[in-house]
């Protein structure tokens, strides 16, 4: 955890903002069972980050701060969202933890001083993803996915596409590895619709778009080897 400490020179990133402070105003606002998932989504971001390229520090504090607002109510969000300027979807309006990515990037603006728009960024777009993420916002996407709290069954495929076998994790010290991030993107989108879709539940038109963005990269990467 030292390493974050050394966070405190990058743009954007408050000098206060150590793993320490970080640690508490998280368990300020989430249950124990979420603090453990964002634990390991912050660490998931980080192996992710050191084989995608990435700076391993940003992506392990967007991973600290990414679900800073999953515990806040349906109605403030939607509330805090329309204060804070942001313009809501129709499907937004009626599924409001939707907004907790965005909403999440103006607290940590507004209360932490953290103003570093790449991981603004990675926070704000971590639930529905977005086309042409920055690799930092690909990271922590991913790390939302496949973090061990995850079931399985459900991480396994995700895990298959990144890493083009069957292992689902990272070999310890192994930061060469090969990883296919777009890949992993696509699977995840579309197990997250499929889902959405077993369950019956409103799908937001941008979750579609990205799961379309990223299969032509996929596809169009295989015209050009082709
Ligand atoms: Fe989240
Ligand atoms: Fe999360």
């Amino acid at each position: 955890m030292a390493a974050l400490k050394a966070i405190n020179k990058i743009d954007g990133v408050p000098e206060n903002l150590d793993v320490d402070f970080i640690k508490k105003w998280i368990s300020s606002k989430v249950s124990e069972r979420r603090f453990k998932h964002i634990e390991g989504v912050a660490t998931t971001a980080k192996q992710l980050a050191a084989r995608a390229g990435c700076s391993v520090k940003l992506a392990e504090l967007a991973g600290w701060l990414h679900d800073c607002c999953k515990e806040v109510k349906d109605k403030e969000l939607i509330s805090l969202a329309t204060n804070f300027g942001l313009q809501l979807h129709p499907v937004e309006k009626i599924n409001g933890h939707l907004l907790h990515g965005p909403v999440g990037a103006c607290i940590c603006r507004e209360e932490l001083g953290l103003t570093n728009t790449e991981v603004l960024g990675a926070i704000a777009e971590h639930t529905l993803g977005a086309v042409n993420m920055t690799t930092l916002s690909k990271v922590v996407f991913l790390a939302d996915c496949i973090e061990p709290g995850r079931n399985a069954d459900y991480t396994r495929p995700i895990w298959q596409a990144l890493n083009g076998d069957t292992d689902s994790h990272f070999v310890a010290g192994n930061n060469d590895k090969v990883i296919d991030i777009d890949m992993g993107i696509l699977v995840s989108c579309e197990a997250g619709l499929t889902d959405l879709l077993k369950s019956g539940r409103l799908i937001h038109p941008k979750t579609v778009d990205v799961r379309n963005y990223y299969l032509q990269v996929i596809q169009s990467r295989a015209q050009v080897v082709s």
